[in-house]
């Protein structure tokens, strides 16, 4: 009992004294913030559409690279000229070039879905991927058709 009255106590105190430190502007921030910063990295335009074409890659493969029937299958288009990255290093000489070929890979995708054009967008996914950005090739290799054809 009288322990318990000790914790109460002390947990108290330690309450007063973060608030102290928090209303006095003693720390530019709260103490609370050293655990985790709250936005460590804003993710960028460009990151989202890829994290977005990345999950269109996988549905498409789940429901049409097994069966080889492509019947309705399409790709959201997306102007990769227009968004913008994390950092303007990953916009490389050539950038442009890959985005419009790109754009056209999917075009084609999306006018005649069949395994073949998908494979043509995965090339152009890896083609800017090998200038632009190297870190995401791993996962894109993923998402060719070779280990469902045969
Ligand atoms: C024209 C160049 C280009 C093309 C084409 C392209 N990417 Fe990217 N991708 C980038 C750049 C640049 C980044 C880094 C974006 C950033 O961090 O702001 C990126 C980032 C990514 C990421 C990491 C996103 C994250 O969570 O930070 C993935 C995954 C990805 N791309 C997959 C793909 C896939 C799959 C395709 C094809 C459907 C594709 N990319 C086509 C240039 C390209």
């Amino acid at each position: 009992m009288r322990e318990a009255l000790k914790n109460s106590k002390a947990v108290w105190m330690v309450s007063v004294f973060s608030l102290g430190l928090v209303f006095c502007g003693v720390e530019d921030n709260p103490p609370e913030a050293k655990l985790a910063p709250i936005q460590p990295n804003q993710t960028s335009e460009l990151a989202q559409a890829m994290r977005t074409m990345d999950s269109e890659l996988v549905d498409l493969l789940a429901q049409h690279a097994q069966t080889d029937n492509w019947i309705g299958a399409s790709l959201s288009p997306m102007d990769l000229t227009r968004l913008m990255p994390t950092d303007s290093s990953m916009l490389v000489q050539g950038y442009k070039a890959y985005a419009l070929a790109f754009a056209n890979h999917v075009g084609s995708f999306n006018e005649n879905p069949s395994a073949e054009t998908y494979s043509k967008v995965v090339i152009g996914c890896l083609s800017c991927h090998q200038q632009a950005c190297p870190g995401p090739i791993e996962r894109i290799n993923k998402r060719k058709l070779e280990p469902f054809v045969q």
